[in-house]
């Protein structure tokens, strides 16, 4: 399966192939060099299969976790480019999950003002979200993706055979983003998980369809809005609270996933999605958060980006399939905390 995302300076071709990592030159033309960015806890397995297939690629590896989205480490990774003699034909592949992709993203976006990129996701957050859209990005004193910009690559390779080897929580947290987009707009994909979250793994068959869902859901919505003016809100579907949850937590305790499936949780208002929804996370082994300190995250929604003024746009919704944006007051956002 393949489709295109169409931008208005660019485009992304997406193939949802099991094996395609293996055989990439079968898909797009390679003729530069290539550094591959991935992170220290990657299987080297993985590494090996995609730097066998170019002559003299260079293997750039970061720590892991989201501490690599650091700006020491791109203008490292920009240093090993310009050492090596990299000119902007040239090309950059991330493989890893989504803190390589914004990072190697963010380094191809600048570096020769754009070289080539493409992407190999490896975590089901990748594959489902973070791979396409084209949002770049490093963190900056403790702000997350405050430095980047919109750059999109030209080939993403999902290949859901990578998965294999992931750690279960990290396998459901990507999931959340898919539970979200059938939340928001597709109503089928929010009933693959109320029929099967039980049995999801990398084998499961039903897999490489949430994917392809998620994907086609996040290009029509992203291809009416690519800069996030409007339409592309309604993906911040939970995120509100989630951004608010993970900064409560340091970024440490819950992964991104899990604070956006609470979010989703407490914003939610009818009481059978609501239901529906703690039905699926627990099938997904989601933890909850026990009651969360609501100054705090008030707090957090104040100083977050999407918060303009006292007011803040929340993502809404009361039927499955279908989201809303509601500007309300943020002090008002108290009345979902401890619900
Ligand atoms: N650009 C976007 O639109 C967008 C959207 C959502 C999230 N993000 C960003 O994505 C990041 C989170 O991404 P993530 O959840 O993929 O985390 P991650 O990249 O840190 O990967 C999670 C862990 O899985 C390991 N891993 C990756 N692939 C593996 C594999 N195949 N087998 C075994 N282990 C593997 C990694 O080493 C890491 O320890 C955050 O920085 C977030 O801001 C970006
Ligand atoms: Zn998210």
């Amino acid at each position: 399966m393949e489709f295109t995302v169409k931008l208005t300076d660019a485009q992304s071709r997406v193939i949802i192939e099991k094996g395609c990592h293996t055989h990439l030159a079968d898909y797009m033309e390679f003729n530069g060099r290539v550094m591959v960015v991935t992170d220290d806890n990657i299987p080297d397995s993985l590494k090996e299969s995609v730097l066998c297939q170019f002559e003299d690629a260079i293997l750039a590896e970061v720590p892991q976790g989201e501490k690599a989205k650091s700006f020491e480490i791109y203008t490292d990774l920009l240093a090993t480019l310009l050492e090596n003699g990299f000119s902007r034909k040239d090309f950059v592949i991330a493989l890893g999950g989504g803190v390589v992709g914004d990072l190697a993203g963010f380094v191809a976006s600048t570096y020769k003002r754009g070289c080539r990129f493409v992407q190999i996701p490896t975590t089901t957050l990748a594959q489902i979200d973070s791979s396409i859209g084209g949002k770049v990005a490093v963190n900056m004193n403790g702000i997350k993706n405050c430095v980047g910009s919109f750059y999109h690559p030209e080939t993403v390779f999902v290949d859901t055979d990578t998965l294999a080897t992931l750690e279960k929580r990290h396998f459901y947290n990507g999931l959340v983003e898919a539970v979200k987009a059938g939340c928001i707009g597709d109503a089928q994909l929010f009933d693959i998980f109320k029929n099967h979250a039980h049995e999801l793994d990398a084998h499961s068959p039903y897999l490489e369809e949430i994917i392809t869902r998620s994907l086609l859901f996040k290009r029509s919505v992203v291809q009416q809005d690519e800069k996030e003016q409007n339409l592309r809100k309604i993906l911040n579907f939970g995120h509100t609270i989630g951004h608010a949850l993970e900064s409560l937590y340091n970024l440490e305790e819950y992964y991104h996933g899990e604070c956006v499936a609470n979010g989703m949780l407490m914003i939610t208002e009818d009481m059978q999605i609501k239901q529906d929804l703690t039905g699926i996370f627990e099938k997904m082994n989601i933890p909850f958060v026990k009651a969360p300190d609501a100054d705090k995250c008030i707090e957090f929604i104040k100083n977050d980006k999407k918060a303009s003024g006292s007011t803040v746009d929340i993502v809404k919704v009361d039927r499955i399939g279908e989201a809303y944006i509601e500007k309300i007051h943020i002090e008002d956002m108290k009345k979902y905390f401890g619900r």
